[in-house]
């Protein structure tokens, strides 16, 4: 931007977080500081089975530990016709507490209420709950035979939950068959678990009107208070949906999960406030998990290296209930990015999902619905087509990357890319980390049989949902909005339908009030999460935020300028033709001397308007025309220690590209976050079950979360490609280092491991797995 030099500027500025202050003094307020009188807690009994027939649920002895008010299961709930809870796209049900049968482990059976914690938690130890095994599906590609059918009660008597597709199928398998070069390798992403320090949680009571209060660690309160009024039947303005601060959400706290229907319930049926909060088990067991995906990438190139066409066909594996976190047009989310940056004449990409008795989730994990998956497709990919081909997998992507002067682009796959320079930002990254002294130091370290490699990762991202043509939530479509409010001394306040879950919204809002209208970020309060009090808004996940609350932002804030603008002619005296806004003033044109300021204006709304409504405030509803794609390059380097397989990340380079940048320091912590969560995915992080469907990794010292003793050191980098449609130019960027950074990881171990012959090798890259391909690759080789 050009405003640099004005004392009024605040886009692009490194603000330091507004909300800082209060989160490190341990002043934040969360869901479970929360207390009110007379509550109770709740505690979830959940099945020790993955797949077993209930015979039977005794309370008796649950009701004798003292403390203990009341048990409910899901007959109870079934009465009440709350047996069921509609998934998140509204495709499939899930069972609030099992009825008939558990389909995994750890699965809601029954829910107690005490006046304690530690008397609720005995409680559920007290219910006995007598299962008869059934046979168990681990995996989808057992599940796709449907020798046992594990979801009867669906009207299709089968495993299959959907066949999604979208390209052009034979056009892609002609190009490939006739392509002379090709590869086709199965690439799996792991089951992960967005795991926030914070699991979720709620605190439901009906107030002295008889209205919900409703308090729950929620990324879309809206959602929640419309899906709940549809499910209860409560009228919707009886219910109020509080968000407060929320410890990480990373998509793990867009569902509504059974334990908040049970808090709800517990509190009409005992007429006390109830607080539910979850364990760290129950948090990594049966809240939504991440990916799980089983791709078959094949590329078709020409021997020089140019792509020609795409096709990747995916074994989805979804648990028990289909709770992928989806909009209801996309099965599979936006895996139709899955061309990556790349320009593929033709491709074709296609999902079949499956139920399994494993916990139900595919949540967008820091990822706009798939795009983590179909990211680490097309840029794993391209690294094994450049070894197929003998080539540097730098000059393949810079050889078929989209140029800069083809955006807007279409995609084989049917987006409209908005802009982009991929040579550029590609550049800057090699650049910074040294690309042609890492070459050469790589040539001389493989000549004495050391193992370094080098990963890239140039992706695209789809972000911004979205368009409502497209884009809906249980219908509901996915626009999002701004009220702002200019109180007469020119302080403000701005709310949105976006919810922060550490984000820096606080901060990141108020600067662009700020920017628009010439004031001081310092005194723009920003507010969401409050149902009473924000405008009707779809929430945040999939980095949603800048490019659809932010420009609701935008617009709103130009709303007010507007207003402002005829209060400015009054009291500039002259007709509203004749003024305009510059340098963060309106001025009569062409007299630098005769202005005044927003904050000069907004007294005035409310002190001396004349003709003008009083008051200065404005809400916009904003529907973006298409979504932002920011984009990235992301280069790593590692060492492999060939007797222990243990890697090492020496450097990460990380450029991004989302356009305008509203806080740079607050970007950089949004990359730096996102790239330690691809590096535990890359490395450490699995929800692993075995074949009998118990659950592996049911914690923190199983589930491995990267402390600042293995995370590498980031160094972080922009280009900007400002968005054409965004009003302010901004693209998301959340995701961004999740979503590109797994392949870079991967790519550089592979490309290290290369010389053993080494094409793939599924995450996460353990020490072990390492280890294991190089003592095969060795054995092969006949060392
Ligand atoms: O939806 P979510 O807030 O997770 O993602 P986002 O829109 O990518 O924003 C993450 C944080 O980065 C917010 O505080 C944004 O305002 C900030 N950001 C920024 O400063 N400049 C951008 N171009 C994009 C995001």
């Amino acid at each position: 931007m050009s405003t640099e030099a004005k004392s009024l500027h605040s886009v692009g500025v490194r603000m330091k977080r507004k909300e800082d202050p209060r989160f490190l003094q341990g002043k934040g307020n969360y869901v479970d500081d929360l207390s009110f009188p007379g509550m109770l807690y709740l505690s979830l009994v959940r099945s020790t089975y993955p797949h077993a027939e209930i015979k039977s649920i005794d309370i008796s002895e649950a009701m004798k530990v003292p403390g203990v008010k009341a048990v409910i299961t899901g007959k109870d709930l079934e009465a009440a016709g709350l047996g069921w809870l509609p998934t998140f796209h509204g495709f499939d049900k899930q069972m609030v507490l099992a009825i008939g049968k558990v389909l995994f482990q750890y699965q809601e059976v029954a829910a107690v209420f005490a006046e304690t914690r530690a008397a609720a938690v005995d409680g559920a130890e007290a219910v006995v709950v007598d299962y008869a095994p059934l046979p168990v599906v681990a995996d989808p590609f057992t599940s796709k035979t449907d020798t046992v059918l594990l979801r009867p009660d669906r009207e299709s008597k089968t495993n299959h939950i959907f066949h999604w597709e979208v390209g052009d199928k034979d056009g892609t398998a002609r190009a490939i068959a006739s392509s002379p070069k090709r590869i086709k390798q199965r690439l799996w992403f792991q089951r992960c678990h967005p795991a926030p320090l914070e699991p979720c949680g709620c605190v439901a009571y009906f107030d002295t009107m008889g209205r919900l209060q409703f308090h729950v660690t929620s990324q879309a309160p809206h959602v929640y208070r419309t899906a709940l009024s549809l499910v209860t039947g409560i009228p919707e303005d009886k219910i109020h949906v509080i968000s407060p601060d929320l410890g990480g959400g990373f998509g793990n706290k867009v569902p509504v999960y059974p334990g908040y229907v049970c808090a709800i319930v517990g509190a009409l049926k005992i007429g006390r406030p109830v607080k539910w909060i979850e364990t760290r088990t129950e948090n990594l067991t049966s809240t939504g998990f991440a990916r799980d995906y089983h791709m078959d990438v094949e590329i078709g190139a020409t021997a020089d290296g140019k792509v020609t066409a795409l096709h990747v066909a995916t074994t989805a594996d979804h648990g028990a209930f289909d709770a992928a976190a989806d909009p209801s047009k996309y099965p599979a989310g936006i895996f139709g990015i899955v061309t990556g940056s790349y320009a593929f004449p033709v491709a074709h990409a296609e999902v079949d999902a499956y139920f399994t008795n494993k916990a139900p989730g595919g949540i967008a994990y820091r990822c706009s619905f798939r795009v983590t998956e179909a990211s680490y497709a097309i840029e794993r990919g391209m690294d094994i087509l450049a070894d197929e081909l003998g080539m540097d997998a730098v000059e393949l992507r810079k050889k078929n990357f989209i140029r800069k002067d083809q955006f807007p682009y279409p995609s084989a796959l049917g987006f409209t890319y908005d802009s982009g320079d991929y040579h550029k930002t590609l550049d800057v990254a090699l650049e910074k980390i040294g690309y042609a002294a890492l070459l050469k130091e790589q040539a001389e370290k493989r000549a004495r049989g050391e193992l370094m490699g080098i990963g890239v990762s140039t992706f695209t991202e789809v972000v911004g949902a979205g368009p409502s043509k497209h884009f809906d939530i249980l219908g509901i479509k996915m626009f999002d909005s701004a009220e702002i409010r200019i109180h007469p001394t020119g302080a403000g306040i701005v709310r949105t339908g976006a919810k922060s879950q550490g984000q820096g919204h606080e901060t990141t809002w108020a600067q662009v009030v700020a920017e628009e209208l010439g004031l001081d970020p310092q005194t723009v309060m920003v507010e969401e999460g409050d149902t009473d009090t924000a405008p009707y808004g779809l929430g945040t996940y999939a980095s949603r935020s800048t490019p659809v609350a932010g420009a609701a932002i935008v617009m709103a804030a130009r709303r007010i300028r507007e207003k402002a603008r005829r209060i400015a002619a009054h009291l500039l005296e002259v007709g509203e033709a004749d003024v305009e806004w510059t340098d963060y003033k309106f001025q009569v044109k062409g007299v630098p001397t005769r202005t005044v300021t927003m904050k000069e204006v907004a007294f005035a709304a409310y002190t001396n308007m004349a003709q003008n409504e009083p008051g200065l405030e404005a809400t916009y509803y904003y529907d973006p025309p298409n979504m932002t794609y920011p984009n990235g390059a992301y280069v790593s380097v590692v060492d492999v220690d060939r007797e222990t397989g243990e890697t090492k990340v020496r450097r990460f380079v990380a450029i991004d590209d989302c356009g305008v940048v509203i806080n740079p320091m607050i970007v950089e912590g949004q990359v730096h976050g996102g790239l330690t969560e691809g590096f535990a995915m890359a490395f450490i992080q699995e929800i692993q079950y075995d074949a009998e469907g118990n659950n592996l990794n049911t914690n923190f010292t199983d589930y491995l979360v990267p402390t600042s003793l293995e995370t590498p050191h980031w160094e972080t980098g922009n280009t900007v490609t400002p968005s054409p449609h965004h009003p302010m130019g901004a693209k998301g960027v959340g995701e961004s280092p999740n979503v590109g950074s797994p392949a870079a990881f991967v790519n550089a171990v592979i490309d290290a491991l290369s010389p053993l012959g080494i094409r793939h090798i599924d995450m996460p890259l353990s020490r072990d797995k390492v280890w294991r391909a190089i003592r095969d690759a060795e054995a092969m080789k006949g060392k």
